[in-house]
């Protein structure tokens, strides 16, 4: 188990070989999701699924889809028109999520982590403090204004670069990484919360071969620590490889949800229509 992860989760996560045993654990239930940006077009159409602990959900479908509109609704950067999202915390009652505000909704953000398409470094500070900056919804608004964090805030921030071999590059500034090194320091930003859920927009968009294997291996160990993870991708290959689960999207609609193994021909002829022939 890696001990960066492990000291983050082993108040909140017991072992995997326990997860292999016990019972799916729901931590989130969508029913009925909707989503509208205006008047004229809906986005997402009555999703509904449920997530649990521990799985690696690979959500794929054309461009335009609702991928990444389906993964802002659940963090609550964007907000659902209607339909429920309910959370099922391991300490405390299950809540509906999806019409937080305030520090509610900051405190959601945190239980449900989000590593952004663009990664959404801070590019002139340095890339502990960029790490650092993941606590800030749970840090006061004074200390948050000065940058001021504990050191239990610093070691944990330091044991998850560690882990992700950015170690070295601590001290430099976020605009001089390269992408792959970017997309490590918004998985320590995102991890340094202690989310429940951790969503990835396409984190391996902008990567090369050995960055994506890299990258995809570090949100499978997340997982297997018993964090959800769902990620965006675009690669079926990537699905097939990494995740427990696929749910395919199709003009905001859920058109599949299943083991990848599952994924046909007939199935990817929904998906992605004329364009499965793109597909890698
Ligand atoms: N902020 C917004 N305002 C208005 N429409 C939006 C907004 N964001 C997304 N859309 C529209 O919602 C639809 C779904 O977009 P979304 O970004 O969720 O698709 P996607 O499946 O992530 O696509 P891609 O694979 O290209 O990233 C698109 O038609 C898009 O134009
Ligand atoms: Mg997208």
């Amino acid at each position: 188990m890696n001990s960066a992860l492990a000291e983050i989760s082993e108040d909140h996560y017991s072992s995997l070989h326990q997860l292999n045993t016990v019972p799916k654990q729901k931590v989130l239930s969508v029913s009925h999701l909707r989503k509208s940006y205006n008047a004229h077009q809906t986005v997402l159409h009555d999703i509904s699924f449920d997530l649990h602990r521990g799985e690696m959900v690979g959500v794929i479908g054309r461009s335009g889809a609702g991928k990444s509109t389906l993964l802002h609704v659940l963090n609550g950067t964007h907000s659902a028109t209607s339909g429920e999202i309910n959370s099922f915390p391991e300490v405390g009652t299950p809540r509906d999520v999806s019409r937080l505000k305030g520090r509610a909704l900051n405190q959601w953000r945190s239980e449900c982590g989000m590593i952004f398409q663009d990664f959404c470094l801070v590019p002139r500070l340095d890339v502990l403090t960029n790490v650092l900056l993941g606590r800030l919804s749970q840090t006061s608004t004074l200390k948050s204004l000065f940058k001021v964090f504990t050191d239990e805030d610093r070691a944990r921030a330091i044991a998850l670069l560690e882990w992700l071999n950015m170690l070295p590059h601590a001290l430099q500034r976020a605009e001089t990484l390269s992408g792959g090194q970017m997309q490590r320091v918004a998985i320590c930003r995102a991890l340094i919360q202690n989310p429940s859920i951790l969503l990835a927009d396409e984190p391996v968009a902008s990567l090369d071969p050995k960055n994506t294997q890299r990258i995809m291996g570090v949100l499978r160990e997340v997982s297997e620590q018993g964090i959800s993870v769902m990620v965006n991708l675009h690669s079926v290959e990537l699905v097939k490889e990494y995740c427990t689960r696929v749910i395919g999207v199709s003009q905001g609609r859920i058109v599949f949800d299943d083991h990848p193994s599952r994924l046909t021909q007939d199935v990817l002829q929904i998906l992605y229509g004329d364009e499965i022939s793109q597909l890698h």
